[in-house]
């Protein structure tokens, strides 16, 4: 089933394989500009049914590692417009991540030095990629984040919704709003992060209120067909606690994206990242509740992923380290070919080494 084609809303794919989103600041710098190169590295890999980019920054204040390309100044719009043109020049399919790390974040990468923002004041255990106390590009502890204000809330909701009419502007098929993996709209649906006494914190709906109201704000620019979002319930990383009622948030949220008649839901697996995994049984209680596209990606193989298609736990499989180092990885999965290994010493930063140059099957 991975290699039939599927109509997502309007957009007809190729097949049911998904590029998922990476990180790899490669973005020109200064000002955060998407570049020919990677043009080059996206439109290599327009084989796969659906290509979600990289996450995109929706403002300054939502950056957490250096280069990483933005979608909040017309040239980052105008550097994005080489991606989509590329992607679609070769019969692809693209949405684009809009992304906010809040806490995962440090104060160099903010205006004026300010503290990055959360859901509450908690900080995180973990790394950003900023400089150095030498003024030098390196992994730096997160900084101390403050709690969101309600007109702090306001603006990020607006940065999501500029975000969403720029990438239309851009060309991109919709937007994929990073609901994931330990950043701003997770660190409000944990109530291991989020401590607000506000419509913000507290009970479930109001904990996926800041999510709800981003996933409306860039269905009023797009329309529901072309916005996706993507959860990784039960994941660790960037120091989320285990939240015990995870499910009950998941199938709330389910049942709320239903309603609004989302693109689709991206689950990102974490047991790829040595966390736990999303489990089975959490997937069938969101088809119960979601009509909608069912992404589900992290440590996939062929065979898993076709047995999740056969069972109706997903619609779309995606993969990501492997469409590194596998630019036609369609193809090898489909002759079961041999598959290359990325090098994670160039999945960040640098040029073409490791991001342009793995080579295609030999016809
Ligand atoms: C990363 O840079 O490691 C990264 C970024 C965004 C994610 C996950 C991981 O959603």
């Amino acid at each position: 089933m991975l290699f039939e084609t599927y109509s997502l809303g309007n957009v007809n794919l190729r097949n049911r394989i998904v590029m998922g989103p990476m990180t790899r600041c490669r973005a020109a710098h200064p000002g955060d500009v998407p570049t020919a190169l990677m043009a080059e590295h996206y439109a290599q890999r327009a084989s796969a049914g659906l290509i979600v980019t990289e996450g995109a920054p929706v403002s300054p204040q939502g950056r957490g590692y250096l280069w990483t390309p933005g979608i909040y100044t017309p040239e980052q719009v105008q550097g994005w417009k080489l991606v989509t043109e590329a992607v679609h020049g070769k019969g692809g399919r693209v949405f684009v991540q809009i992304w906010h790390v809040g806490r995962v974040s440090h104060v160099s990468l903010q205006e004026n030095g300010q503290a990055p923002v959360s859901a509450s004041d908690v900080t995180a255990n973990s790394q950003s990629f900023a400089y150095d106390e030498n003024g030098q590009p390196g992994n730096v502890p997160c900084s101390p984040p403050q709690a969101l204000t309600a007109a702090g809330i306001r603006a990020v909701v607006d940065d999501f919704r500029r975000a969403t009419v720029n990438a239309l502007a851009a060309g991109f098929d919709g937007v994929e709003v990073h609901g994931a993996n330990g950043y701003l709209l997770d660190q409000f649906l944990n109530p291991g992060v989020n401590a607000r006494r506000d419509d913000y914190g507290g009970s479930i709906p109001n904990r996926a209120r800041l999510l709800l109201e981003v996933v409306d704000a860039a269905i009023a620019a797009a329309g529901a067909q072309r916005v996706g979002v993507r959860l990784s319930p039960h994941g660790g990383f960037n120091d989320m606690p285990e939240d015990p009622d995870t499910d009950a948030m998941v199938c709330y949220l389910a049942e709320e994206l239903e309603r609004r008649g989302v693109a689709y839901i991206h689950f990102m697996d974490q047991v790829s990242f040595g966390f736990k995994p999303i489990g089975e049984d959490l997937l069938r209680e969101v088809k119960k509740r979601y009509r909608g596209t069912v992404i589900v990606c992290g440590g996939m193989s062929k065979e898993q992923g076709e047995r999740y298609l056969a069972e109706g736990l997903a619609d779309l499989i995606g993969f990501g380290q492997l469409f590194i180092s596998n630019p036609d990885l369609p193809e090898r999965l489909r002759r079961d070919a041999e598959l290359a290994q990325p090098d994670q010493a160039t999945f960040y930063g640098g040029g073409a080494a490791g991001y342009t140059d793995y080579p295609f099957l030999a016809d």
